[in-house]
C-alpha cells in the first residue's frame, strides 16, 4: 500500500465544496480519510454535502461564509480551528467567472471575480496561513486554471486572477517555506460544471474545445481528484510554488 497518500485524521478545509470540482475534491479527500470542513456561502447546500460525506464514513463540518469578506473568513477559521484544532489542508478553490468583452466590462463584473479568486483566495490562504505557521505544517492547494498560463479575450479578468494565484502560490511558497508549508496550483482545463455548462454546451463551443484539446475530450471532476489527493499528502512534501495543469493537453500547444 502507497501509506504516504494516505490522509488519515488530517483536517482538511475545501472552500466552494458543495458543487463541481470542489465537491468532487472533498468527497476524494474524504476517501483517502481526512476529516472536511465544507464552505459555501450556502449553509444548506453545505450540510448536505457534508452529510453526503457521514453517510461514506467520512467526519465533516459544514460552514457557510463568503470568502469576499475577510471577516467572514476569519470566522471560518476561527470555526474550524475551534471544533477540530487544526489544519492541515486547505484546498481554496472557491471560484466564479464572467463571461464579456473586455470593452463592455464594468466595475461591478471586475470586482465581482477579482474580489473571490484572487483577494478571496489570498485571504482564505493568509488566515489558514497563520494556523499552519502555529503548527509548523501545512499543504495550500490553490485552483488555479489553464487560463493563468493562456490568455482569452471574452474572459480577462477571470485570466488576471488565475495569473495572480500562480504568483500568489510561487510567493507564499517562498514565505513559507520555512515553515514547511507547502502551496501547489492544480490548474485544470475544461470541466464541466455549473461554472460553465452553459457556455460549454453551446455547439460551436464544444465543437472548438474538443478540436483543441489533444486528448479529445472535456474533463470531468474525477480528472482532478488525484492531484488533490497527492498534493494534500506526504507524497508530495517535496513540492512547492509549482502548477499541476490537467487538461488534456490544451496548454501543450
Ligand atoms: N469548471 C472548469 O472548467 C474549471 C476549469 C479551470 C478552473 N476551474 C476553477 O475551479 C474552481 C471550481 O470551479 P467549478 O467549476 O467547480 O465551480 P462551481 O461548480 O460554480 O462551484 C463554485 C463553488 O464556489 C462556491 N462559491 C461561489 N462564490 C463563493 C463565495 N463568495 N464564497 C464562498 N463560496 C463561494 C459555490 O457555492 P455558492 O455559490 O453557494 O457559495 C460553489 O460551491 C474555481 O476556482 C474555478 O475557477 C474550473
Amino acid at each position: 500500500m502507497l501509506t504516504e497518500f494516505l490522509l488519515k485524521d488530517k483536517i482538511a478545509v475545501v472552500t466552494g465544496a458543495t458543487k463541481g470540482i470542489g465537491r468532487g475534491m472533498a468527497q476524494g479527500l474524504a476517501g483517502a480519510g481526512a476529516n472536511i470542513v465544507i464552505v459555501s456561502r450556502n449553509q444548506h447546500e453545505c450540510d448536505a454535502v457534508a452529510s453526503e460525506l457521514q453517510d461514506q464514513g467520512a467526519v465533516s463540518f459544514a460552514y457557510a461564509a463568503d470568502l469576499r469578506d475577510l471577516a467572514s473568513i476569519k470566522e471560518l477559521v476561527g470555526a474550524v480551528v475551534n471544533h477540530f484544532g487544526r489544519i492541515d489542508i486547505l484546498v481554496n478553490n472557491a471560484g466564479v467567472a464572467v463571461t464579456k468583452a473586455p470593452e463592455a466590462m464594468t466595475e461591478e463584473e471586475w470586482n465581482f471575480v477579482i474580489d473571490l479568486n484572487l483577494k478571496g483566495a489570498f485571504f482564505t490562504a493568509q488566515q489558514v496561513g497563520l494556523q499552519m505557521i502555529k503548527q509548523q505544517y501545512g499543504k495550500i492547494i490553490n485552483i488555479g486554471s489553464i487560463f493563468g498560463f493562456v490568455g482569452d479575450g471574452n474572459i480577462v479578468s477571470y485570466c488576471v486572477s488565475k495569473g495572480g494565484i500562480i504568483q500568489m502560490t510561487k510567493s507564499l511558497a517562498l514565505a513559507w517555506a520555512r515553515h514547511n508549508i507547502n502551496v501547489n496550483v492544480i490548474a485544470p482545463g475544461y470541466i464541466e460544471t455549473e461554472l460553465n455548462k452553459e457556455t460549454i454546451n453551446a455547439e460551436k463551443v464544444f465543437t472548438h474545445l474538443i478540436r483543441n484539446t489533444p486528448l479529445r475530450r472535456l474533463g470531468e471532476v474525477k480528472d482532478i481528484v488525484g492531484a488533490a489527493v497527492f498534493l494534500a499528502s506526504a507524497a508530495s512534501d517535496y513540492m512547492t510554488g509549482q502548477s499541476i495543469v490537467i487538461d488534456g493537453g490544451w496548454v501543450a500547444h
